[in-house]
C-alpha cells in the first residue's frame, strides 16, 4: 500500500492493518494456554482481561472522548470482568502498576483512540470466546459477562464504533500516535498473557 493510500484509509482500517500481526500472534498465544479447558485456566485469562480493561477504564468517563464517540460511557467492560472474577471466587490481582490511563482528564486523545480501538475490537472477536466458555458452563450472566455482546448486537455495535473512530479528524502526527498506541496496547496484552497464562501442550 502506498503512503498516500494509507493516509486515505479510515482510522479503524489503519489501526487494524497496523496491529493485524500482533493480534494474530496474541490469539495463538492465548489459545495455546487452553483457557477453556478448565475454570482455573479461564480464570488466568480473566486476570489478563482485568489488567487490560483496567488500563483503559478511565477513558470511558472522558468528556471529549464521549463527544467524539457518542455512547462511549456505556461501552466500559471492566465492571463485567470484575463480576466474572467474583463469580469464580477469584480475588483481583494486587500490587499492580498504575493503569495506562489513570485519570479521565489530561488524556492524549489520539493515543486514547488507539487503545479504545483494541479494547472495543476485542468484543468483536469475543463471540467465539463466549461460545467456547459454554463448555465450562460460563455465560453472559455468569463468569463470562465481559464477553457478552453489546445490547444492539456485536456486528452493529462494532460498525457504529468504527464509524465513530473514522469520523474523528486527526492530522498525520496524531494519527501516527493512534497507530503507535494500538500497537502498544497489543504489546501490553501480550505481556499480561505472558505473566498470567502458561502454555499447555
Ligand atoms: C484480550 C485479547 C484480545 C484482544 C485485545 C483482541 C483484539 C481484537 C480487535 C482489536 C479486533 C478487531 C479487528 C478489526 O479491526 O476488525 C478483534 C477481532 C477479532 N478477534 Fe480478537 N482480540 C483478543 C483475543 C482474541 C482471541 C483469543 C481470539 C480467538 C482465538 C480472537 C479472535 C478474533 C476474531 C475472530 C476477530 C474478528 C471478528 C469478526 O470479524 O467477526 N481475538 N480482536
Amino acid at each position: 500500500m502506498s503512503t498516500s493510500s494509507i493516509e486515505a484509509t479510515g482510522l479503524s482500517a489503519a489501526l487494524r492493518s497496523a496491529s493485524r500481526t500482533s493480534h494474530g500472534t496474541l490469539d495463538k498465544r492465548i489459545m495455546a494456554a487452553k483457557p477453556f479447558s478448565s475454570r482455573e485456566r479461564y480464570a488466568d485469562f480473566l486476570q489478563v482481561q482485568y489488567r487490560f480493561h483496567r488500563d483503559v477504564a478511565a477513558l470511558f468517563a472522558n468528556q471529549e472522548l464521549n463527544r467524539l464517540l457518542p455512547g462511549l460511557a456505556g461501552r466500559q467492560r471492566l465492571n463485567a470482568v470484575v463480576q466474572d472474577l467474583n463469580d469464580l471466587d477469584k480475588t483481583l490481582p494486587q500490587n499492580l502498576d498504575a493503569p495506562e490511563f489513570a485519570e479521565a482528564t489530561d488524556v492524549d486523545l489520539a493515543s486514547a483512540l488507539g487503545w479504545l480501538y483494541v479494547e472495543q475490537g476485542s468484543n468483536l472477536g469475543a463471540a467465539f470466546l463466549l461460545k467456547a466458555a459454554a463448555a465450562l458452563e460460563l455465560n453472559a450472566d455468569f463468569g463470562a459477562r465481559h464477553l457478552a455482546p453489546h445490547d444492539q448486537g456485536r456486528a452493529l455495535s462494532w460498525k457504529e464504533f468504527s464509524a465513530q473512530l473514522d469520523a474523528v479528524e486527526l492530522d498525520d502526527i496524531a494519527r501516527a500516535r493512534a497507530v503507535e498506541a494500538a500497537q502498544a496496547a497489543f504489546r501490553k496484552v501480550h505481556d499480561y498473557v505472558h505473566a498470567h497464562c502458561q502454555i499447555h501442550v
